[in-house]
């Protein structure tokens, strides 16, 4: 159970719902490797998969639980007896076992999935988390589409799940549909309304269908959460799930927050591509902290200032974030400060004219060539023209 008020757990869920996507299918050897970064990261939660789903997603299970020591283990399931029989057989290597089982909780869910009542999913809710429970201690359930639920009914849900034996609640906006206020305010409802709440961390699942997700999550550990679930570059179902480096920045950037995870952040850059190149999944260059132009400066009036003391336009440092470094890019719409900065790298020293005889030819030149490299440098220096 909880110790420290402000922790914040990471439940990373690159292996199960990041790899629902079509195309970035792994396998077994790839799991470990990905589960053994993901456990030197310092995630405590590795959803290594959905062992009734295939053989392979079973053996994935079983691999991971014997590779990794200290995160918990998590093995999803539907709320059946068959699902949790799998799971609980998959995970029976793991250190630190879960079962992550769960139901529809939506009206829309209930009616048009499960063509059932809330009665009985409520019923159905109970039994599989008693039935995990005689064989694993540390039950998660998910109250599948709780962004789109009843809020009285899902308090009613969740205050059964913990009375049979949940451990975490995960409140999943599965299809990202909620804004950052109403989740938030979810999540205080569950917090406040909820007798036995302080029995369970709540945990929050935000998909990013409209591009909120990570907002989501951020506003449910401010309203109680204590979980966080999410991929490593966000990858995920449709347009995706929280990125666990989005959240993990967001808290030691925003100290005001007062919370924390264990995640050594320096390790992001390498596992981020790590997923994305055995994911065969590209990360886009503008996605925070991790895209490729994440801390590229290319625009004069922002280079000039970061030059002037970097912070001026860098929240984060590019360490911290194991990123290789800053740089400064050089096109069309760098100034005269980002040109002087490297040619000094190279080694020319300029005084206030020549830069400026030298820095209109960069601009003729910058005109037709998109990236300007070290070579084109030494080419205007040198006064000759420059290859294409
Ligand atoms: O998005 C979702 O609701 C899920 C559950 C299975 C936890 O991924
Ligand atoms: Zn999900």
């Amino acid at each position: 159970m909880l110790h420290d008020p402000n922790r914040v757990y990471v439940f990373d869920t690159t292996l199960r719902d990041g790899e629902q996507v079509p195309g970035c299918q792994l396998t077994t050897p790839e799991k470990i490797e990905i589960a053994r970064e993901l456990e030197a990261l310092g995630v405590d939660i590795i959803e290594a998969g959905f062992p009734i789903s295939s053989p392979g997603d079973f053996q994935s299970v079983v691999e991971i639980s014997k590779a990794v020591k200290e995160p918990t283990v998590c093995a999803l399931t539907r709320a059946n007896k068959g699902d949790i029989d799998s799971a609980i057989a998959a995970l029976q290597y793991a250190k630190h076992p879960r079962i992550h089982t769960g139901i529809g909780s939506s009206d829309m869910h209930i009616k048009h999935k499960f063509n059932s009542t809330r009665e009985e999913i409520l019923e159905r809710a109970v039994e599989a988390v008693k039935y995990a429970k005689r064989a694993v201690e540390d039950i998660e359930f998910y109250a599948e589409d709780a962004g789109r639920a009843d809020i009285h009914f899902l308090a009613k849900m969740v205050e059964s799940v913990i009375a049979a034996g949940a451990t975490v609640v995960n409140i999943p906006d599965t299809n990202g549909y909620c804004l950052p206020d109403q989740y938030g305010s979810k999540i205080r409802f569950l917090k406040e309304n909820v007798k036995n709440i302080d029995k369970a961390i709540i945990s929050v699942h935000c998909h990013n269908d409209l591009g909120l997700a990570t907002a989501n999550s951020i506003a449910g550990l401010q309203n109680g959460a204590r979980q966080v679930e999410g991929t490593i570059n966000g990858i995920g179902e449709r347009a995706g799930n929280t990125s666990i480096e989005e959240v993990v920045m967001i808290l030691k950037t925003h100290h005001s927050l007062g919370l924390h995870t264990n995640i050594k952040s320096p390790m992001i850059y390498e596992i981020s591509r790590m997923v994305s190149s055995m994911m065969r999944m590209p990360v886009q260059p503008n996605k925070a902290i991790v895209g490729g132009n994440a801390f590229a400066h290319s625009s004069g009036i922002h280079q000039d200032g970061f030059l002037k003391n970097r912070e001026n336009y860098e929240i984060i440092r590019p360490e911290d974030v194991g990123f290789p470094s800053a740089t400064i890019v050089l096109t069309a719409r760098s100034g005269r400060h980002a040109l002087k900065f490297h040619l000094e790298r190279l080694g020319y020293k300029l005084d206030k004219d020549e830069l400026a005889e030298v820095y209109q030819r960069f601009l003729v030149l910058a005109d037709h060539k998109l990236d300007i490299n070290d070579e084109d440098l030494h080419g205007l220096m040198i006064n000759q023209p420059v290859k294409q």
